[in-house]
């Protein structure tokens, strides 16, 4: 049986650019968005074309450029919005608006001052308005996540019956826990009238570290649409990290979902955006942190020598990284440093490595990491015969 096919809607461009300091030009969007439609996601999350004159800009190039995927504009419940989304992704093959409203009691109340009944005519109203321009509405229903689930299942209903082709489903403040978020989209495949013409879609906040868990424990429930930035990056903590989520289906076969994302292109694409707009990714972030293959301690090093697979779970070439790196450190073994020795051209019988390796402890003792070059000072000043070495 086939794969269920998840949709990746990437808002690097939106939700990721609303970092502070992470602002963009035009030219640079234009080559991340490109970039993006080569990586193979499915939508592309231009901008939110009314907030200026320059994303306005930025989102009618880019609909103008991109080849393959959707691109979508974002807009409020408010007609002005709608029409200047409308205008900015006219020429793009594939338009989408999004559209929506906050739908918690918290928004109601202190946002909008309002009451459920008047929201729920908006969220209509907006989805009928914006349909007038495109096929393809997006509805997104802001701080889902602290939604009554009774209340979000018929404003849903509402707008599939207005036209909403996908369901957007935000954890806004990043507060649900993934069994909850994973309910909430059941809940709402359960018990929406006509759920089986929208696509529900995740849109996880990082505030407790918990955005990828959550999406992931939505499509497990339900969502086929995964809303995500590269290096995870967003509003706040950031918002659900594409390459994990990517990864996660990839390397559970068992979940049967699947993106149509070329992995290959993972970590370049990572490199890409974190240059760009000057973020630089910890280097412990999964899948592109610059540690994400590497392995520093002796027992871990011995292992992955031996067999890749001992300590990795992916192959890196998988993810776009040449190979996985054996950093030598004062918690390093011999077998590390046999290893590295070899690859700079130094093949050490079991005597010489003894030798060499009480040296290279005293060297990594003072030094965080030795290097290529330190190798040869260290095999060099070891009294070794050095007639035998390689
Ligand atoms: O986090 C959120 O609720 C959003 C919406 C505007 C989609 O970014
Ligand atoms: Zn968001």
């Amino acid at each position: 049986m086939g794969k269920d096919k998840v949709h990746i809607f990437d808002t690097t461009l939106r939700d990721g650019e609303q970092v502070p300091g992470c602002k963009l030009d035009t030219k640079q969007k234009l080559i991340i968005a490109e970039r993006l439609d080569e990586l193979g996601v499915d939508i592309i999350e231009a901008g939110f074309p009314i907030s200026s004159p320059g994303d306005f800009k930025s989102v009618n190039e880019i609909a103008k450029l991109v080849k393959n995927a959707t691109v979508c504009g974002l807009t409020r419940s408010v007609k002005k919005d709608i029409e200047v989304a409308a205008e900015a992704i006219r020429e793009a093959n594939r338009p989408r608006i999004h559209t929506g409203i906050g739908t918690s009691d918290s928004h109601i109340t202190h946002k909008f001052k309002s009451n459920r009944e008047d929201i729920l005519e908006r969220a209509v109203a907006a989805v009928k308005y914006a349909k007038s321009f495109v096929e393809d509405v997006e509805f997104y229903a802001e701080d889902a996540g602290r939604t009554d689930n009774d209340y979000l299942a018929r404003v849903c209903e509402a707008v599939i019956a207005a036209g909403a082709t996908v369901l957007n489903i935000p954890d806004t403040t990043g507060y649900c826990l993934p069994e909850e978020y994973g309910a909430k989209m059941k809940y709402l495949k359960e018990n929406v009238k006509g759920i089986d013409r929208a696509i529900l879609s995740c849109h996880c906040h990082n505030d407790l570290g918990l955005a990828t868990a959550n999406s992931i424990s939505g499509v497990i429930n339900g969502a086929r649409q995964i809303e995500c930035t590269i290096n995870g990056i967003g509003e706040r903590a950031g918002n659900t990290s594409l390459e994990e989520v990517v990864m996660i289906m990839r390397q559970h076969p068992d979940l049967n979902l699947d993106t149509n994302i070329n992995s290959k292109l993972l970590y370049d694409t990572s490199l890409m955006v974190s240059d760009k707009m000057g973020m630089v990714v910890q280097p412990n972030k999964a899948i592109v942190g610059s540690n994400a293959f590497a392995h520093s301690s002796g027992i871990h090093q011995d292992g992955v020598i031996k067999n890749r697979e001992t300590y990795e779970i992916m192959d890196p070439h998988d993810v776009g990284v040449n190979e996985s790196s054996i950093v030598l450190t004062a918690r390093s073994g011999r077998a590390a440093l046999a290893y590295r020795a070899k690859k700079v051209g130094y093949e050490l019988t079991k005597t010489q490595l003894d030798t060499v390796y009480e040296n290279f402890l005293k060297f990594a003792d003072v030094k965080k990491e030795i290097v290529d070059s330190d190798i040869h000072e260290i095999v060099e000043t070891s009294n070794v015969n050095s007639s035998s070495l390689a």
